[in-house]
Formats: structure tokens, sequence, C-alpha cells
């Protein structure tokens, strides 16, 4: 039941008496809440900051941003080139990224995916952002470290929300051509680099759109590789 409600309504934007209905289907037929993970963002540095200091120490010229929305992030950060996408608001085009991937094919030093946040679209953007990135580029995600339940359930119900973005995050892990890592900063910023993997996550997922959160919840340092910000700073 549970299943076929989400599927009805993964496309479209739940009304609040919407919302309170999935959340009470959710809570009688969906996945047990294991309970919230703290990660203590309040004391972190932010997106802002972290894809800042990033370009500034490798020199990076050029950005694109997948997903602006009100241009928090993007008219923040200061590089030679900037292009934002998003089909709503901010940005520098006005298109999703699957369009604005079939139009254009210029590269850049950094992609920093935050936009339909659904496991296939992510997939999808990343894999795609792969093919446009520069070899010594870097990749970033956004809200890759849900800290409970329903901020990574979809259809999305909650004002904090993650979408199942972490789910792509973790198939990447297991690419031994992919090294990746999470920031634990900002809801979880996942970075990738193309070079050999130096924690290859080894294990056997067939399908890792079906991973559950009780997953996440027991397993997530191992999943998500995480490390802080000065941390990653001394691998980039
Ligand atoms: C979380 S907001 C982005 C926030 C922004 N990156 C920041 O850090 O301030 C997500 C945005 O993704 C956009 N979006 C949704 N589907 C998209 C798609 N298929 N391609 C690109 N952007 C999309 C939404 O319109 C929304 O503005």
């Amino acid at each position: 039941m549970l299943n076929f409600i989400n599927k009805k309504f993964a496309k479209v934007k739940a009304s609040r008496k919407l919302r309170k209905l999935i959340k009470v289907f959710r809570k009688y037929f969906g996945e047990k809440d294991p309970g919230n993970i703290n990660f203590h963002f309040g004391s972190k540095p932010s997106r802002m900051q972290i894809v800042q200091e990033i370009i500034n120490i490798k020199k990076f010229d050029s950005y694109l941003e997948i997903g602006t929305f009100n241009d928090e992030l993007f008219s923040f950060i200061k590089c030679k080139k900037k292009i934002g996408i998003d089909p709503f608001s901010g940005g520098t085009h006005r298109m999703t990224s699957d369009e604005y991937f079939k139009k254009f094919k210029d590269k850049f030093d950094l992609i920093f995916i935050d936009g339909l946040h659904h496991y296939n679209q992510v997939e999808k953007d990343i894999y795609n952002s792969l093919k446009i990135l520069n070899d010594n580029g870097i990749l970033l995600m956004h809200d890759c470290l849900p800290q409970s339940l329903s901020a990574q359930a979809i259809p999305r119900t909650e004002t904090v929300w993650n979408g199942d973005v972490w789910k792509a995050f973790v198939k990447m892990r297991t690419d031994p051509n992919l090294d990746c890592y999470t920031c634990c900063a900002d809801h979880g910023i996942g970075v990738i680099f193309k070079r050999n993997n130096k924690n290859l996550l080894n294990v056997k997922i067939n399908n890792f759109k079906k991973l559950k959160f009780i997953d996440f919840y027991n397993n997530h340092k191992k999943l998500m590789n995480i490390i802080d910000f000065d941390n990653l700073l001394k691998i980039i």
C-alpha cells in the first residue's frame, strides 16, 4: 500500500493534507523508525564556506551548480566561470539538469549537485556530471546525511528534507575508479574524485534504491566514508 502511495505521489508536491495522510500511512505501514541521528551540523562549516575554500585552494576556474533555488549558495560563490541551472529559480539557465546535459558539453572544475533529491535523478546527475568534470576536478553533492527516516523518505513531507541522495552516493562508493567521502557538515556534502578508490565499499547490493534507513542508521560511517572538513582539506 505504501509503495502504491509513494509511486502515485512521488512526482507531485504534496499538499498539507496529503502530507499528513502520507505520514500516517508511513507510521503504520512503512519502515520502522529507528530514531534520529545527530550529526551536529550546527558547529560545522557551511556549504558556502566549503565550496569557496575548495575553489580557492585548488585555484579552480569553473563552477556548475545543479539546483540553485534562491541562489543562497550560487550568489556567494566567487569563480571565473559560474553556471547555475534550475527549472524554477536562480542560477543562469532555466532548465532541468537532463535538458542541460543534453544541450551543453562545457567542462567544469567543480560541480555541486543539489537538484531533485530522488535516487534515479541523483544517479543520472552524477554520471552526467562525471562526463563533464575535468580529470583533476571535484564533484560535490549536497544532502548526503539525513538525520531521520522522514528526512530521507520519498515523497517529501518535511520542510527540512534530504531525499534519498545517500543511496546514490553509496553506489558510487562501490566503484573502484571513484574516490568518495562525505564531509560531515551542512546536511552532508558528498565528495567524489576521479581517481582510485582508497576505501572501496565492499558490499553486495543489487538495487541501491531499495536500501533502508535502518541500513543508514546502523552503518552510515562505513557506507558514507564520513570525514570532517579539516581532514577533507588534507586530501583534496
Ligand atoms: C535544495 S534546492 C537548491 C539549493 C541551492 N543549491 C543552495 O545551496 O542554496 C533544490 C533545487 O533543485 C531544483 N530542481 C528540481 N528538479 C531539478 C532538476 N531536474 N534539475 C535541476 N534542478 C532541479 C529545484 O527547483 C530547487 O530550486
